[in-house]
């Protein structure tokens, strides 16, 4: 009896607090029954205040706005007393106290920098990946920020684009699981807490296949490539639930993603369900004008119409929201669903509750750089390694050794941290020489060898943004006869080399992908003293590197490694760590082959070396030097025959696949077990191969372990004919290796 009453108690309680807490809808809807247009169209409103500037146009008199309540959030301010002061302009100076969001382009770590993202991604390891993000998500919401522009999930086959280093490289597959990975990993599960943010999936869409890859540039793809290769990771991104998402600056289908209905409205909203915030990337409503769109008030009405919510730093909504909506131009529902929107956010994240829930000084004094940050700055960096060369085992070197460190980039911070990398300070980075002279002491040769680029054309375009790269007064043929002075007396050669971080990311996209021409003249000359090389490569896209391959014993791609790249290169050259990464993106040969990718169709003439009119180039072969999914480890490991419990499935049931695999080598290693599929029959041309599972395997030498999969129809579904995603019966082949190109095969079929 008396649990009786109590428990209706508790539900009256529970009834009353419900009656009392309005839900989200109704806070809102109440917040927005107060709002004037202009109130509505300033949430609409996001400018930039800071120094970070990626646009020709700049945000002014953001202050005033906010305080007339002109303004939804800002990006680009961090630090806890620069948000409070902002935030406090919103809380105690507009009518109605609507707190700001505040946005910043966390990329790859906020103040402690991880790899850049190419390089996390070639880990393999979704639980790292989600680790980095909620360690990006810790410093940053200590540092006021409570919404990052990330992830970057555009699928790239081009690398001359320099935005490939900010993304995942060319697999729809292993582009989702990451998408997925960081938006978990920024989210968390409760916006609410101090320590989560909104993640931004990007750039909305197909920006990656920007043509000839150079960036901005116009994007024309079949629907059909769209949905079975490109829009993949996107979607994977609103499944996992991320709160905004940012349209890119390419067209699609002739009308640029940021007014194209079809895509932010139909397919994004309609189709995939995704009921979140949606930002333009910046300026690109006004850049429209320059597409050949209309005018600055034509291209605001496309892109509300189109469903765009919020307007990064282009002002257009706020200068003629008020008279589109008059002119019944655009509806005022529409208004109100871009102002719901950019509400639910702010509501999601707490903010109306507690403005401030994200300024804590405290917090930013003991999240910030703190030592399990930079212990996971040295482990992204030894996983995101990949060892793309190792003849005779040239790599572990054996400290006893004499060796020789060259090149401009061994005692280089500036370039460590890489592209977008924000709030990074490259000064708190450590080079690969001061983690030398810390491990081992000062017994290592060394001379620079070089400038880090000496074309003066390019240089200056870096040094224009940051680059900081020096010309030495001594001229090239100097430094390289005090460099092959100095290898002559070593045993053995360690030749760091590479690009400027300015020569990937943002806008810097190049028409050669090679090392740069002094570096390889460098390289030569190191040749001729016909010492062993290993070539240690910094670098934030694929390089070709056909002769760097034929001529060094040993290649260790090591990316912008992050704020810890220094120790943990040593660590990996000495072999206390053993490389496992995996390219994430194919290494083509020459820029003449580009795009080179794994999940190629396989056309009518497929090649072959003994036909004239099949489908190959002359000079070289059709396979880039290295493909993706390929990385050496100083152990080897073999693969077993892959076994099926079955041969045949059905929609109901599945395959269980098992593979042994083997550490034959001398070091215990991790190996990532790839699993393909060829969909041989369909009603559309199918990839030779496409990925569908992937495992990571720590073995110790001598050790075998049986590596199993569960393969069901999901995994055999793509976008047919009818752009419907479902499976075709027939006949499947099913692949296994350590990379895409050597593989074990077995078939299958779908009944
Ligand atoms: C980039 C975005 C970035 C934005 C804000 C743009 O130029 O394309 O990726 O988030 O600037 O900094």
């Amino acid at each position: 009896m008396i649990r009786r009453i109590l428990l209706s108690c508790m539900v009256l309680i529970a009834i009353n607090a419900s009656a009392q807490q309005p839900t989200m809808d109704q806070f809102i809807t109440k917040l927005m029954q107060r709002m004037t247009l202009e109130e509505k169209l300033g949430q609409l409103n996001l400018p930039s205040v800071g120094f970070d500037v990626t646009g020709p146009i700049l945000s002014e008199d953001v202050e005033e706005k906010i305080k007339k309540g002109l303004v939804g959030g800002v990006f680009n301010t961090f630090t806890p007393v620069a948000v409070r002061k902002l935030q406090d302009l919103a809380i105690k100076e507009t009518r109605l106290k609507i707190p700001l969001l505040f946005g910043y382009d966390v990329v790859h770590g906020h103040r402690t920098i991880f790899p850049v993202p190419l390089g996390l991604s070639a880990g393999w390891d979704m639980d790292l990946i989600k680790r980095t993000a909620i360690a990006a998500a810790d410093e940053a919401s200590a540092d006021g920020l409570n919404w990052t522009f990330s992830p970057m999930v555009d699928i790239a086959r081009d690398p001359r684009w320099g935005r490939v280093s900010e993304g995942s490289g060319e697999d729809p597959y292993l582009g989702s699981q990451i998408a997925k990975a960081m938006v978990q990993g920024y989210q968390g599960d409760d916006l609410r807490k101090n320590n989560t943010i909104l993640a931004c999936v990007k750039h909305f869409a197909l920006y990656g296949a920007s043509e000839a890859g150079r960036d901005y540039n116009t994007v024309d793809m079949s629907r059909i490539r769209m949905y079975n290769e490109y829009l993949p990771p996107y979607k994977a991104a609103v499944d996992a639930g991320v709160a905004t998402i940012m349209t890119s600056f390419n067209e699609i289908e002739g009308i640029p993603a940021t007014a194209n209905k079809w895509l932010l409205t139909e397919l994004l909203q309609k189709q995939w369900g995704f009921h979140g915030l949606i930002v333009t990337d910046y300026t690109a409503i006004n850049e429209m004008i320059a597409h050949g769109m209309g005018d600055e008030k034509k291209v605001g009405e496309l892109s509300l119409n189109a469903g765009v919510d919020m307007d990064m730093v282009g002002e257009v909504f706020i200068k003629h929201g008020a008279s589109l909506v008059k002119e019944g131009k655009v509806s005022i529902a529409q208004i109100d669903k871009a102002c719901r929107r950019i509400l639910e956010a702010k509501y999601k994240l707490g903010l109306f509750e507690d403005p401030y829930r994200y300024i804590s000084e405290e917090r930013n004094k003991s999240a910030i750089m703190n030592t399990d940050k930079i212990a996971l700055s040295k482990e992204a960096a030894i996983k995101s390694m990949v060892l793309l060369k190792n003849q005779s085992q040239t790599l572990p070197l054996d400290a006893t050794k004499k060796i020789a460190f060259i090149g401009p980039l061994v005692k280089d911070r500036r370039n460590l941290i890489g592209s977008w990398s924000g709030a990074g300070d490259y000064k708190k980075a450590v080079s690969i020489w001061s983690a030398l002279e810390q491990q081992n002491g000062h017994k290592f040769l060394y001379a620079k060898g070089c400038n880090l680029i000496d074309d003066p054309a390019l240089r200056k375009r870096l040094n224009d943004h940051d680059g900081q790269i020096q010309a030495e007064a001594a001229s090239p043929e100097q430094m390289i006869a005090e460099a092959v002075q100095t290898a002559q007396q070593s045993e053995i050669i360690v030749a760091v080399l590479g690009e400027a971080f300015g020569m990937s990311g943002e806008a810097a996209s190049r028409s050669m992908i090679g090392l740069p021409e002094n570096q390889q003249t460098l390289l030569r000359a190191l040749k001729a003293t016909g010492k062993p090389i290993v070539l240690v490569l910094m670098n934030g896209r694929p390089l070709t590197l056909q002769w760097e391959n034929d001529n060094c014993d040993a290649i260790l791609e090591t990316w912008f490694g992050g704020t810890q790249a220094g120790p943990a290169i040593a660590d990996v050259l000495f072999g206390k760590a053993n490389p496992s990464g995996k390219l994430s993106m194919s290494f083509p040969r020459n820029t003449g082959q580009i795009p080179v990718y794994y999940n190629a169709k396989n056309t009518g003439r497929p090649f072959d070396e003994n036909q004239k009119y099949t489908s190959k180039y002359l000079d070289i072969p059709n396979t880039p030097l290295y493909p993706f999914g390929y990385g050496l480890s100083y152990t080897s490991f073999t693969y077993g025959e892959i076994s099926l419990d079955k041969k045949t499935i059905t929609a109901k049931d599945k395959i269980q696949v098992s593979v042994s695999v083997t550490n034959n080598g001398s070091y215990d290693g991790e190996e990532t077990v790839q699993l393909y599929i060829r969909d041989l029959v369909g009603t559309v041309t199918r990839p030779v191969k496409e990925l569908k599972a992937f495992k990571k395997l720590m073995l110790k030498k001598g050790e075998t372990k049986e590596v199993s999969f569960s393969i069901s129809v999901e995994d055999l579904k793509f976008y047919n004919n009818e752009l419907k995603y479902a499976a075709e019966p027939g006949k499947f082949k099913l692949m296994i290796g350590g990379n895409s190109k050597e593989v074990k095969e077995v078939e299958f079929e779908l009944k």
